[in-house]
């Protein structure tokens, strides 16, 4: 009866994992994410491998970059052979049904430790669109079929189009973070990249979590600018905004379970205050409930096996 009546489904297809990588040999735990990894290019496509067995579609990378190559301007995220597009070409020649997106905006690359180029403790937009202009062509050169800007700068999905059509990517998708909150539950991603902001916070460009019309505003906007899809971030605080975008656009929804989603329970069933499995599931078909149609987890990998029981 249960199965019968029930009106949520979800499936590994659902999922995309995301994957922390480095320049390194090694494959190292990262500590404020238990359960995770910065990869070595090695054992990345091992791990890409392994989750695409497992029925999950998608992966996207965060690359953590090395403190020499930090610049006030972030060149290195457009450098061809750069970590990130090393490792897009590593991944399509092992798996070329598997889809790679990337994350694009300047945080791993920045000194500054903001999605934008700082000048004066200010964020200045349209030299940030610039270059992430030059770092999406770079990804899709390498063989990225969706983008994802993180960065939360105006005009970029736009910007992007022009720019990835111009270079002849029309077939490479945008994946917009259109809401995406000032959120203190990024802390353990920050941590494991290495990527918290030197100075100031990210609220001049990202969203107040007290606005629910804002994100539809957002959605318009980037609707109008030629995004293929549209993402809610972090998810399990805002299911109503994930249900809101499900209202007002026909574009696949995806959303975000952050690193402070996935650490808080992790940490509570590590403690046996919940159990692990349970938890996950149900935070996860609770996004799927609000109406995200894709959705980045950390726990890909385990929901996918639970889903095969
Ligand atoms: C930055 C970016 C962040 C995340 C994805 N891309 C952090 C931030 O905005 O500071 C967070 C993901 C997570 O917490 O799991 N461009």
């Amino acid at each position: 009866m249960r199965a019968l009546t029930r009106e949520t489904l979800l499936s590994a297809g659902d999922f995309v994992l995301p994957l922390f990588l480095h320049d390194l040999e090694v494959d190292e735990a990262i500590e404020s994410m238990p359960g995770c990894m910065r990869w070595s290019l090695d054992g990345l496509v091992k791990e890409a491998g392994e989750a695409l067995a497992l029925g999950i579609p998608a992966v996207v990378l965060f690359p953590a970059i090395e403190e020499s190559l930090k610049t006030k301007k972030a060149e290195e995220c457009f450098n061809g052979m750069g970590l990130v597009p090393r490792a897009i070409r590593a991944l399509k020649e092992a798996y070329p049904e598997l889809v790679v997106m990337t994350d694009v905006a300047l945080d791993p690359y920045n000194i500054d430790g903001h999605d934008g180029i700082v000048e004066d403790g200010e964020i200045l937009n349209d030299a940030t669109v610039e270059v992430l202009c030059k770092q999406a062509v770079c990804q899709a050169e390498a063989g990225a079929e969706i983008v994802a800007p993180s960065d939360m700068m105006d005009g970029r999905v736009a910007a992007l189009r022009g720019a990835l059509d111009a270079a002849g990517y029309e077939n490479v998708s945008i994946c917009s973070y259109t809401a995406k909150y000032a959120s203190a539950y990024y802390g353990p991603f920050r941590g494991a990249l290495g990527s918290a902001p030197k100075a100031g916070d990210k609220k001049t460009y990202q969203m107040d979590p007290a606005n629910r019309r804002e994100a539809l505003r957002e959605l318009m906007l980037d609707e109008e600018e030629g995004a293929d899809m549209v993402m809610v971030k972090p998810a399990g605080a805002y299911l109503d905004i994930i249900s809101d975008v499900r209202e007002h656009t026909t574009l696949p929804v995806a959303a975000y379970q952050v690193s402070g989603e996935y650490l808080m329970i992790k940490s509570a069933s590590a403690d046996g205050w919940v159990n692990e499995k349970a938890v996950m599931m149900e935070s996860l078909i609770s996004i799927k409930r609000a109406g995200a149609d894709i959705i980045l987890t950390y726990f890909a990998k385990n929901a996918a096996k639970v889903l095969r029981e």
